[in-house]
């Protein structure tokens, strides 16, 4: 059957695909497809391979056709797609979900973590500009992670895997904010349930892992900022709309946290919404940027090319989807 897949990916999936009979093309250009392109593309197709920065709509469904019975998402998140639309056709979702691409994005969550509070970025920049003239006691100074609270906002498989580290790596303390209890963190974690305003007032270290909705578009903004303590850190790795970068940018010059890493952008694939505020995050010695590679390891992404295969391949034989985006 015919399977369009928007951009390279680790091969490994693509010969899957190949080996069980499918005609695949693959979007030849290292580049976000152009929209017009796309639309032409799917036409006539089975099923889709899709990367986050695909916007997957009613629109591209019309246009593939009939035949389409399966978008597989190569991303844990799947916020481009609009779900309500793909069941109207009666279109399968899938996403990327593996214990493996989780835990991938649990370490570059830590490694953020990490870097913010033993100021990495900085002391690299400082070392590699002729800055160190000797040692000294004050040298950038940073912040101890053991014995300090770790804030999850969102307990689900991937916070629960960044909290894993923290508590067993570092001795910290957990909070978390969820909709739902959850009882394995709870018990093997010693993890406590908590109001997000009490996590925002009690965290040493806030970890953002929801989804993008229209629930969670700004769920941290001025009022979250103004709770947090003024050493609070802040990582997001989940999706860049969850957090309000104009406030963000408020609370850092207002010294109203210590620090934050962004792995993800409101306004992506732009770094930044307007260039004024591009060029003011950029100046903030302890704001680490990091372009969206929490999942960017050689065995993750070998792992999402699979199960995005694998998706399409059962879907495409009749039977049910691995990882059914929900
Ligand atoms: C990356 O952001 C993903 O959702 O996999």
């Amino acid at each position: 059957m015919k399977i369009f897949v928007t951009r390279k990916i680790h091969e490994s999936g693509i010969n899957m695909l190949r080996k069980a009979g499918h005609k695949v093309t693959v979007y030849p250009k290292d580049e976000i497809i152009p929209r017009t392109k796309l639309l032409k593309a799917v036409k006539g197709c089975d099923a889709i391979l899709s990367l986050l920065t695909d916007k997957i709509n009613d629109e591209i469904f019309a246009a593939a056709g009939p035949k389409l019975i399966i978008v597989a998402n190569f991303a844990v998140g799947f916020d481009n797609i609009d779900l309500e639309a793909a069941k109207k056709r009666n279109i399968t979702i899938t996403n990327t979900p593996s214990d493996k691409v989780n835990e991938s994005v649990a370490e570059h969550t830590f490694a953020l973590m990490l870097a913010l509070a033993r100021r990495i970025t900085e002391a690299d920049d400082f070392a590699k500009h002729g800055k160190y003239t000797g040692w000294s006691p004050t040298l950038l100074t940073g912040t101890d992670m053991h014995n300090k609270t770790m804030g999850l906002i969102g307990a689900g498989r991937i916070g629960s895997m960044a909290a894993f580290r923290g508590v067993k790596g570092f001795n910290m303390k957990l909070i978390y904010s969820d909709l739902k209890a959850n009882k394995t963190l709870e018990k093997e974690l010693g993890a406590k349930k908590v109001s997000q305003a009490n996590l925002l007032k009690t965290a040493d270290f806030i970890s953002l892992h929801v989804p993008l909705f229209p629930s969670t578009r700004h769920l941290i903004s001025t009022s979250e900022f103004k709770l947090m303590k003024p050493t609070a850190f802040l990582v997001n790795t989940s999706r860049g709309p969850v957090v309000d970068e104009k406030a963000l940018l408020k609370a850092l010059k207002n010294k109203q946290i210590a620090g934050a890493a962004l792995d993800v952008f409101e306004c992506e694939p732009a770094i930044d919404c307007d260039l004024r505020d591009n060029l003011e995050l950029k100046k903030f010695s302890n704001v680490i940027l990091t372009p969206h590679i929490a999942s960017a390891t050689q065995e993750a992404r070998r792992d999402m090319s699979e199960i995005a295969a694998k998706n399409i391949i059962a879907v495409l034989k009749g039977g049910k989807p691995l990882t059914a985006a929900k």
